[in-house]
């Protein structure tokens, strides 16, 4: 698995440094050992040069003699020709290969030439320098020098690089191995850990956290992928127990009146009391799931949201219309103010929902004779809609949960005040879904506004 990845990265390196090593030990080789070959050469010419400047000031036996009875004590061998190509004087016996390379030749320059440089195949390297005196050529000064004398100093030039080239790929390999280590160690124990977390263990640490790098950055995001999901399972839990709860109660109603509507001692009149409560209970009971479900969609982004252009006026008049019978019951005064140009890009449908859930709230918590304003305009660019209302106002500690699923202020389940707490955390999410926003300003006693801005749908 990830050592597959380490194993990787350690090849890819290994190859590369390899491809680099290769290469410039090759180039510094080949040019070491041609610098070397050419400098016994040079040496070589250098030396036969001397002996013919001694040859070009005196040509006679006993110099010749001379210069040959040197090189004899040498390693090197001379061989000295006249001017038709004749053996003058040698240092050595002259062999067939040596013979082969004497070639008489009357164009050679003054400064003298190599005429044998295959040290890797022939015996002998060779150089020649011609004599010449007055400006006629007497003879040439043959130079020799055997080849082993070159290839053992190549051969030591090459054990070193054999050497230090063994030392280089040793050391590149540890240096690797190390590398990787550093890098993937972590990458194996984060991947541990997100298995751990993937069979439900929240609870990890990562060292990796500390560092300062990339790797350090992908800990820490997994750390706190941990603790969020740690919160996520709190909450669904406790969401679990209060979805039991919040069914519990009605369905023990349920159960109570269905109880008492059996009862054979009753009027029939009575019953039908017993019956009407028992429908209106069913009817709070699938409302609740209904909603839930709305909100477990939600959740998983299967709620559409068809945004268009639409009059907020015409809207919300629309939605005043509807609520006046439940309104003039209550006695509470609906006061609807909105300019015509207010256009929004929203839902209709859900933006009809958003509303009823919010009047729903106010008509829930104002008394009698007490008005709910809306108000509707444009700010910014935006749709701003207002619901106010003169009601009981909520406690500033409970503000910030009031969104949140199942949340009531009153935590009595009570016949009259009846709600679920999933009203405004619809609200929310449509609004979310909607890319708008939703705020709340309340104070005891006084009244709430809701807030909402939407995004405004320009001409
Ligand atoms: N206008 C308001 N005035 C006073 N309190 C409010 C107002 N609107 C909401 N609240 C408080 O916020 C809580 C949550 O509201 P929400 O609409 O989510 O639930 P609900 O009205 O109790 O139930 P549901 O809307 O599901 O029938 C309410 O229980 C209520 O205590
Ligand atoms: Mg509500």
């Amino acid at each position: 698995m990830l050592n597959k990845l380490s194993l990787k990265v350690a090849l890819i390196f290994f190859v590369f440094i390899m491809i680099v090593e290769v290469l410039l030990f090759s180039v510094l080789y080949t040019n070491l050992v041609s610098n070397q070959v050419d400098e016994v050469l040079e040496g070589l010419l250098a030396r036969g040069s001397s002996h013919r400047d001694v040859l070009e000031k005196s040509f006679d036996d006993i110099t010749l003699n001379h210069v040959s009875l040197m090189e004899t004590e040498a390693a090197t061998d001379v061989i000295i020709t006249g001017k038709n190509g004749e053996v003058l004087s040698k240092s050595t016996e002259a062999t067939n290969e040596i013979i082969q390379l004497i070639e008489h030749e009357n164009t050679i320059s003054h400064d003298g030439k190599v005429i044998e440089d295959r040290w890797r195949t022939a015996p002998y390297i060779a150089t020649v320098s011609p004599i010449v005196i007055e400006g006629e050529l007497v003879g040439h000064v043959y130079m020799f020098s055997p080849s082993d004398a070159v290839q053992s100093v190549v051969n030591e030039l090459t054990r070193q690089f054999v050497i230090i080239g063994l030392l280089t790929v040793l050391l590149t390999i540890i240096t690797i191995f190390i590398l990787t280590r550093f890098l993937t160690l972590p990458l194996i124990h984060m991947k541990q850990v997100t298995e751990r977390m993937s069979t439900g263990e929240t609870d990890i640490s990562l060292e990796a956290t500390s560092r300062k790098d990339e790797l350090g950055e992908l800990a820490s995001a997994i750390q706190t992928l941990a603790r969020e999901l740690e919160h996520l399972k709190r909450d669904r839990n406790d969401f679990l127990a209060n979805i039991a709860h919040e069914l519990r109660t009605p369905l023990t109603y349920i159960k109570g009146y269905a109880d008492i509507a059996g009862r054979s001692s009753l009027s029939l009149e009575e019953r039908g009391h017993y019956l009407d409560i028992l429908k209106e209970e069913s009817e709070q009971l699938t409302l609740l799931v209904k909603n839930l479900f709305a909100l477990a969609k939600m959740d998983q982004n299967q709620f559409s949201i068809v945004p268009e252009r639409v009059k907020l006026c015409e809207s919300l008049e629309k939605v005043v219309k509807r609520l006046h019978p439940v309104f003039e019951e209550k006695k509470v005064k609906l006061d609807l103010n909105c300019p015509m140009h207010v256009i929004a890009l929203v839902d209709p449908e859900r933006f009809q929902q958003v509303m009823l859930n919010l009047l729903d709230n106010a008509l829930k918590h104002s008394p009698a004779g007490a008005t709910i304003g809306i108000l509707s305009e444009m700010y910014q660019g935006k749709a701003v809609v207002e619901v106010s209302d003169e009601g009981s106002g909520i406690p500033e500690e409970e503000l910030p949960f009031i969104f949140d699923r199942l949340y009531r202020v009153d935590k009595s389940r009570s016949r009259a005040s009846g709600g679920s707490g999933l009203g405004l955390a619809i609200v929310k999410e449509i609004i979310r879904l909607h890319d708008g926003k939703i705020t709340v300003n309340s104070s005891l006693g006084q009244g709430t506004t809701f807030r909402m801005e939407l995004p405004g749908g320009e001409k």
